[in-house]
């Protein structure tokens, strides 16, 4: 396996487990960071053995944003030359499911890389925010646009505005994240959920993270257009006819992915 500076990556049966690791900085995420991330996430989706991915952090911070000493020297012309954050998007084009299992400070870009996930196992412990108001400027990285959509205009605008953070208990009544568990039980609880995906047929889980996520880029009909066709698609493939078939037969499905 690829030997990364900034993650650790462990392979779990189909499961794939990355760790942000750069505990000195509370995982602030640099360009390294985001360079292994790119790199672990186009490795994990083009290897037909790895059917989810879990990207967690440490206790104390799933990341504490984007590198702040990093990017306080930079000027206009070099953020905007280097379409700095831009690289976000190949990890946001990751095809098969990934969940972000967050403990401790989820901020700024943490928080956005947090909502780049398919959903967000929160710990007891999760504590989100976007304060980047409070350093004289914006999110970046998705923040202002994933938030707004997760928990809606007014949660998102407050969060923007003041920079206070919301803790695992609002994140959950808001929208923000699918469960909270304990924070001892964190990673067990998203490899349970990550190998339940894994477990499912390949191109079904692509086909129903690519519908919802039309939920949030198309109108309702369009939408509700878009997921008629990939489900009338789905009937070409042989892993339908085991599906249906195993379920009359009252047998587990056995995926060929095809
Ligand atoms: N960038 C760089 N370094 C960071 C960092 C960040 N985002 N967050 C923490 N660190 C570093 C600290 O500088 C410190 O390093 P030193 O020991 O070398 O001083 C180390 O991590 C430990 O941090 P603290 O001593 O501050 O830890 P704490 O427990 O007292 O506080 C915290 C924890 C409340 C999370 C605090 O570290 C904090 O407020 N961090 C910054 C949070 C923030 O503003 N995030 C937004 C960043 S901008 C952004 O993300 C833009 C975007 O939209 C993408």
């Amino acid at each position: 396996m690829a030997e990364y500076e900034t993650i650790l990556v462990e392979r779990r049966d189909a499961v794939t487990l990355v760790t942000l690791n750069r505990p000195q900085a509370l995982n602030a995420l640099n360009s390294q960071v985001l360079a292994d991330l790119i790199a672990a996430f186009a490795a994990y989706d083009a290897d037909d053995s790895q059917r989810c991915l879990v990207l967690t952090g440490s206790e104390k911070a799933f990341a504490a944003g984007a590198d702040i000493k990093e990017m306080s020297g930079q000027g206009f012309a070099e953020m905007y030359g280097s379409n700095f954050f831009g690289g976000w998007e190949k990890v946001t084009a990751t095809r098969k499911p990934w969940i972000a299992a967050v403990a401790g400070y989820a901020l700024g870009g943490g928080c956005e890389v947090a909502m780049m996930a398919d959903f967000i196992l929160a710990a007891d412990s999760a504590k989100f925010g976007q304060p980047e108001i409070k350093l004289g400027v914006t999110p970046g990285m998705g923040g202002s646009q994933r938030l707004a959509r997760a928990v809606g205009k007014s949660k998102a605008m407050e969060m923007c505005l003041t920079g206070r953070m919301m803790d695992a208990a609002e994140a959950e009544s808001a929208g923000l994240v699918a469960r909270v568990v304990p924070a001892a039980g964190l990673i067990d609880e998203a490899m349970k959920v990550a190998a339940a995906i894994a477990a499912m047929a390949p191109l079904a889980a692509i086909a129903n993270k690519e519908m919802v996520n039309a939920a949030f880029e198309t109108t309702l009909a369009q939408g509700v257009t878009f997921e008629r066709r990939l489900f009338h698609g789905l009937f070409g493939t042989e892993d339908q006819k085991e599906g249906m078939a195993a379920f009359v037969e009252k047998r587990p499905g056995k995926w060929t992915g095809k």
